[in-house]
């Protein structure tokens, strides 16, 4: 098999029918953000805007992620940000584990030529889906684990936050933490 580049990657994601995600979706979201990033962010699955625009984290959710980016003096050019699944499940709600399974291989492939330092999974889902499938968000967001070789956390989704504010203060020691390791693990060359 030929390498992978970002460019047939996509393409080939952009056609994806492996389920049915496919037959209500707007767009398929590919991810957005530089292809040297060296810390990855891992959503859940799109929402209605992003469906719409083709782009992750572009609703409210989005516009708070872009926030807790600049809290650490990053924006959506210098990290990578893609979502588990790349189609809107209808009525928003969480992806099956089918549907989960089906998509996998575009986030791996993404992951493997990305090769980032660091991992952040954004929310509960992703984090049970990356770090273990009993991953508890409210005990163990903020902690590192080691994934593939690859450093992970996993920080409360946006959405939580504008549901539980309460939460933010928490997020806020959860992202210095981030800002640390990437201090002490990335070049900084972006
Ligand atoms: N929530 C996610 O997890 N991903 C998005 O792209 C938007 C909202």
């Amino acid at each position: 098999m030929t390498a992978d580049t970002w460019e047939a990657l996509e393409r080939e994601c952009g056609a994806c029918r492996r389920c049915s995600l496919c037959q209500t979706r707007h767009n398929v979201v590919f991810g957005v953000g530089s292809p040297r990033a060296e810390v990855l962010f891992i959503g859940e699955g799109p929402g209605e805007q992003e469906d719409l625009q083709g782009e992750p984290f572009v609703g409210r959710a989005g516009k708070l992620l872009d926030t807790m980016l600049e809290i650490i003096h990053l924006d959506r050019s210098r990290v990578y940000i893609a979502n588990m699944v790349k189609c809107r499940p209808p009525g928003n709600r969480d992806p099956l584990n089918v549907e989960q399974d089906a998509c996998a291989q575009w986030l791996e492939r993404q992951i493997a030529l990305l090769a980032p330092k660091l991992i952040v999974c954004v929310g509960r889902i992703s984090a049970m889906r990356f770090i273990r499938p009993d991953f508890k968000i409210t005990k163990e967001h903020g902690q590192w684990f080691e994934k593939d070789g690859r450093r992970v956390m996993a920080i409360y989704h946006p959405a939580a936050l504008l549901r539980d504010p309460g939460k933010r203060p928490e997020t806020f020691e959860d992202l210095k933490r981030l800002e640390a390791a990437i201090r002490e693990t990335c070049d900084h060359t972006l």
